[in-house]
């Protein structure tokens, strides 16, 4: 079947074509009717002349209702009222597949009603708009790691040992060999990895059975996750500047008519340079209390501790050097304070928060099975994570980012649910 993409009619001014796609909007006075068509490449608008179609056509047009899907020929035309810089004066309309009653139409509906329908809302202009910032923001990770020599590795999903906490795992009987859990991280197969070849990536979903209901949290969602061989915390911390940054100016690159359709303030994101700020825990603690928080050194921070800290910078920061008691137990302690351990965060402006889990990892065989150990985690399932630290250990580091997140932060919208086509969360398996 023959059709042109909406997007590429800003060169074809004067040609005849043919369009697919949905209808967005009629109107129409007793001659000319316009119709905004959508393809997912863009939109237009076509004009039909009632005089130049004939009544059979005219007629066609004005039963069209939202969402039918059709395909329009016409010529092309210049108009720079119109975005994409062009209308079609259309000859002919043929319908493909009617729609009545369309359940989401222009007037406001609730949270609730718009996630039950989320198969239909994905057709709406923002979550079109944010779909393809997700999709620069995948191209752009890709490109990044590449122009860099990352390997790109797949890791399981499937895994047999606990990569962070035991608190929030999704599990399911595996065969003769007991519970498999879903992965949470594919962090301990990358650093394996990343022995075979160097500096490393993996790119996939991960799983974490969160009880927390906030905008943050899904308990399926996407992350990056690179670990470099013979890099320490600087480095890892050099790497996730240029890596958000990159991210970011990729999207401000070519994601221009997605942002203006957001209503994103994009000054907020060019100021997003490295260096980006650190500052330590310890420091970060003591802030906080000044700023009037009443957290404890010794506790995490939370999302309001997080946003009142960045409101102090107009980039994201590093937060480095976290009590050892609240973080994974792969990290390496920290040789200057022992309390802590070689890791960051990193945390995104504008009441974001934490995008990025970073750290250097423990090279000594002895500690790591100590750690593993004090946690209560089961050693044999760890032989093989072990054995990296007995064949060569080696100084690395890695981080993941949390694409959800960091779409929410780049599309400035405030619940991470809608950056991802089907969100999973707690109360919410449908559709
Ligand atoms: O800080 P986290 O737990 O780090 C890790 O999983 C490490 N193994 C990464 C590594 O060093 N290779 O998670 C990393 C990021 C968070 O900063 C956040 O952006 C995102 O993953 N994330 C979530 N995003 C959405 N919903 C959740 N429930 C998330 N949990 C973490
Ligand atoms: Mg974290």
């Amino acid at each position: 079947m023959q059709h042109t993409d909406i997007r590429a009619l800003g060169g074809l001014v004067g040609r005849s074509v043919t369009v697919a796609g949905w209808v967005v909007t009629t109107r129409s006075s007793g001659k000319i009717a316009f119709l905004v068509l959508r393809d997912g490449s863009g939109y237009l608008q076509c004009v039909v002349s009632r005089k130049e179609v004939g009544d059979e056509v005219w007629d066609r047009c004005l039963a069209l209702t939202q969402e039918t899907s059709v395909r329009v020929t016409g010529s092309v035309r210049a108009d720079a009222r119109q975005a994409g810089g062009v209308e079609l004066g259309a000859s002919g309309l043929e319908l493909i597949g009617p729609s009545i009653d369309f359940p989401i139409t222009p007037k406001e509906h609730g949270t609730q009603f718009l996630f039950e329908h989320r198969h239909l809302w994905l057709r709406s202009r923002l979550q079109v708009a944010i779909a393809k910032v997700r999709h620069q923001v995948f191209q752009a990770i890709h490109d990044f790691f590449d122009e860099r020599g990352f390997y790109h590795v797949s890791t399981p999903i499937l895994t047999g040992s606990i990569g962070e906490e035991a608190g929030n795992l999704f599990s399911t009987e595996y065969f003769d060999l007991g519970t498999a859990y879903l992965a949470q991280t594919g962090q301990l197969y990358v650093e394996a990895s990343c022995a075979a070849l160097g500096r490393v990536y993996c790119f996939g979903p991960t799983f974490r059975a969160e009880k927390s209901k906030t905008r943050r949290h899904l308990t399926e969602f996407w992350m990056v996750e690179p670990e470099v061989a013979f890099a320490d915390s600087a480095d890892n911390m050099r790497l996730q500047e240029d890596f958000v940054s990159y991210i970011v100016s990729r999207a401000l690159d070519r994601c221009r008519e997605e942002l203006k359709e957001l209503e994103r303030d994009t000054g907020a994101l060019e100021r997003v340079v490295a260096p980006f700020p650190r500052i330590t825990y310890t420091d970060a603690v003591a802030r906080l209390n000044e700023l009037g928080s009443d957290l404890q050194w010794g506790h995490d921070l939370g999302g309001d501790d997080e946003t009142l800290l960045c409101k102090e910078y107009d980039r994201p920061i590093f937060v480095m050097n976290y009590p050892k008691a609240v973080k994974a137990f792969y990290m390496k302690e920290n040789p200057d304070d022992p309390r802590t351990v070689l890791n960051n965060d990193c945390l995104a402006p504008e009441g974001y928060g934490e995008i990025i889990g970073g750290s250097q990892r423990e090279d000594d065989h002895d500690r790591l099975l100590a750690r593993i150990v004090a946690q209560g985690l089961d050693p044999k399932a760890y032989g093989w994570y072990l054995d990296l630290r007995k064949y060569g250990t080696f100084v690395h580091s890695g981080f993941g980012l949390g694409v959800e997140r960091t779409v929410a932060w780049i599309c400035g919208i405030p619940h991470i649910r809608e950056t991802i086509a089907f969100p999973r969360q707690i109360h919410r398996l449908y559709p």
